[in-house]
């Protein structure tokens, strides 16, 4: 029996590359009994990422699966991460700042069971640097975008969104820090509702 037939609780990882901050957000929101979905792994590319330490302090399974030792195999790297999953009885997958575009081969699998997090307001900004693209485009709105992940970067269906005002002297880092805060609010409130809808299916 799988502790999601315990407690009722659909299995989670989170896939990190750094300080993972949105993890500790989400694995927060989770221990609220009402939330539909627990934490079991986190999932990192990266052995260094801070937030492996952390998760591994709260007795979750913290794990990374270095892509260095891969080489250009990508796909056999995710091969690799999706065997962990498998391992963990995973069932639903919440990227959480991992920087690593994925593979057709891991999208397609976990297609429907896999979310993630920009730091942009869809569809504007998708890819890197999005807080100074924002401030260089001159737009008085930045915020925060949670969506599908499908095989195009960013471009999967938007679940959620969060605004944040950008303000006279704001430079990429202050803008960043404010919507991070963002941030770490939506992605629970994103996370409880795909999975309030795919329970109801
Ligand atoms: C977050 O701002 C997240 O939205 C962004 O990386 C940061 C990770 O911070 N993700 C992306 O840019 C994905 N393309 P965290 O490690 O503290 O959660």
């Amino acid at each position: 029996m799988t502790q999601s037939q315990v407690t009722g609780k659909i299995r989670c990882a989170a896939f990190i590359s750094g300080r993972g901050s949105n993890m500790m957000a989400l694995v927060e929101a989770a221990k609220a009994p009402d939330f539909p979905a627990e934490f079991v792994l986190v999932m990192s590319n990266d052995p260094a990422a801070g937030g492996l330490d952390w998760a591994a302090g709260q007795g979750l399974a913290a794990i990374a699966v270095d892509h260095r030792l891969f080489g250009k195999d990508r796909e056999g790297h995710e091969r690799a991460i999706d065997a962990v999953l498998e391992a963990h009885g995973v069932e639903f997958i919440c990227l959480a700042g991992y920087m690593r575009v994925l593979t057709p081969w891991l999208v397609e699998k976990w297609q429907g069971r896999m979310i993630n997090i920009h730091p942009a307001l869809l569809p504007d900004f998708k890819g890197l640097h999005t807080h100074q693209r924002c401030l260089d485009a001159g737009h008085e709105r930045h915020g925060a975008t949670v969506h599908w992940v499908t095989p195009g970067v960013d471009e999967g269906g938007i679940i959620a969104q969060a605004e944040v005002p950008v303000l006279a002297g704001d430079t990429a880092d202050m803008l960043a820090a404010r919507v991070l805060v963002a941030e770490h609010r939506l992605y629970s409130t994103a996370l409880r509702q795909v999975l309030a809808n795919l329970t109801k299916i």
